[in-house]
């Protein structure tokens, strides 16, 4: 048996937007869009099916949820608080809300279970979005004020913050090639866009460490490993500045600012001078599932020198064909790298339950438990007893 550390983080990841339902936020205003209904019908697409809605109604079924939890064994678990339940009109804060959240944090310590919570995870409230969104200065001083609130009533019983959730893939698909709202494409505001939630990464991580400095914090950030196909020093160059510009950019400029890194591993780019892509295995997204990458890309974060978190890595499999091997092959990348002296402390699945995948709507299924929309009911895949395993023997 490979030995995982001790006091490991066996977790599953969620986000507020595509799980809770019934929210009222950028998102959900454009998701419900003309612009985007015409836009779907002229791919003969049914816009019904991309319309976030009631999503898994989490919000109504936490023990529904808990129960999942509980069932695969997991001492962890990542979540995103939604800051448009939260704060529906700037300043306006709704304590209801803010109880709720805290009694299902006093609920997953009970089970022990440990919760990470993330401030921002794609969406936010419509007063923000009027505002001018993320391409506003505006709105970093808005999501202090926000991360100071909800650390004043939660940071007694939460331990690990995540300031904000993928910045640089939210960055490009809002702004650079404008397939997420507010389907901006303009390479300037992509970088002021970057550049803004840098600050409010650093604000936020200010706030919390002035409420209690114990409190641990960093971010999620995409990673994508690049290779070179052939040993040829163009497609090498290629692979650096994409990693570079991807992977590094804002974790190097963070730097000062993180307790521990956030990785959230889905994707390998073999650089060619076709980016080919030939014999691989794939997601139903069809998504290169690629073990090694995660290994890889956790081994370049050693010149950090701080605590890792894998904070998603998962796939979209409806019939759950890969799961379990995509799942052992990838723990065993992690575990290697661990050996080789990084210092892992955690994996969280994406995710606990099929869920609303962004602009890919409900067809995605990532779920260890499978979501049937019209009842709710969730419905264990075969892969969660293989997860269950793994956790119960904190190794493979
Ligand atoms: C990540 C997102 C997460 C989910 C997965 C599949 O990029 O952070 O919300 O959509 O992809």
């Amino acid at each position: 048996m490979t030995p995982f550390p001790k006091n490991f983080f066996w977790g599953c990841s969620t986000s507020a937007h595509q799980i809770e339902g019934h929210v009222t936020n950028d998102w959900s205003q454009w998701e419900q869009s003309e612009r985007r209904a015409e836009e779907l019908k002229k791919k003969g697409k049914n816009p019904s099916d991309f319309i976030a809605g009631s999503a898994c109604d989490s919000w109504e079924h936490a023990e529904t949820d808990l129960a999942c939890l509980n069932q695969l064994g997991v001492n962890a678990y990542r979540f995103s608080i939604e800051w448009s339940r939260v704060e529906p009109r700037r300043g306006e804060f709704n304590e209801e809300v803010i109880e709720r959240y805290r009694a299902s944090i006093m609920t997953l310590r009970q089970n022990g279970i440990e919760p990470f919570v993330t401030l921002w995870h794609f969406t936010v409230p419509l007063w923000v979005r009027d505002q001018g969104g993320w391409e506003s200065a505006q709105t970093i001083e808005d999501f202090a004020a926000f991360t100071k609130r909800i650390v004043e009533a939660l940071g007694e019983d939460v331990r690990f913050w995540i300031t904000v959730n993928e910045p640089i893939v939210y960055a490009v698909q809002s702004y650079l090639i404008g397939v997420w709202p507010p389907q901006q494409k303009s390479f300037f505001k992509t970088i002021r866009v970057a550049h803004n939630l840098m600050r409010a990464h650093k604000r936020a991580y200010e706030v919390i460490k002035a409420r209690n400095p114990e409190l641990q914090i960093g971010l999620s950030n995409h990673s994508i490993h690049f290779s070179a196909k052939q040993p040829l020093l163009f497609n090498q160059l290629i692979a650096r500045v994409g990693t570079y510009f991807w992977n590094e950019w804002f974790l190097n400029r963070a730097r000062n600012h993180q307790d521990f890194i956030g990785i959230n591993y889905y994707f390998h780019k073999s650089v060619d001078f076709q980016f080919g892509k030939k014999d691989q295995i794939v997601s139903d997204l069809n998504w290169e599932l690629y073990p090694e990458g995660l290994g890889r890309v956790l081994l370049s974060l050693k010149r950090f020198h701080k605590p890792v978190y894998i904070t998603e890595h998962g796939l979209a499999d409806k019939d759950d064909r890969h799961r379990a091997w995509y799942l052992k092959e990838s723990l065993a990348a992690v575990a290697r790298a661990i050996e080789k002296g990084i210092d892992v402390r955690g994996y969280f699945h994406w995710s606990l339950i099929d869920n609303f995948e962004w602009a890919d709507g409900f067809f995605p299924r990532f779920g260890f438990f499978a979501v049937d929309y019209q009842t709710c009911k969730r419905t264990a895949r075969p892969s969660v007893e293989v997860y269950r395993e793994i956790i119960k023997r904190n190794g493979l």
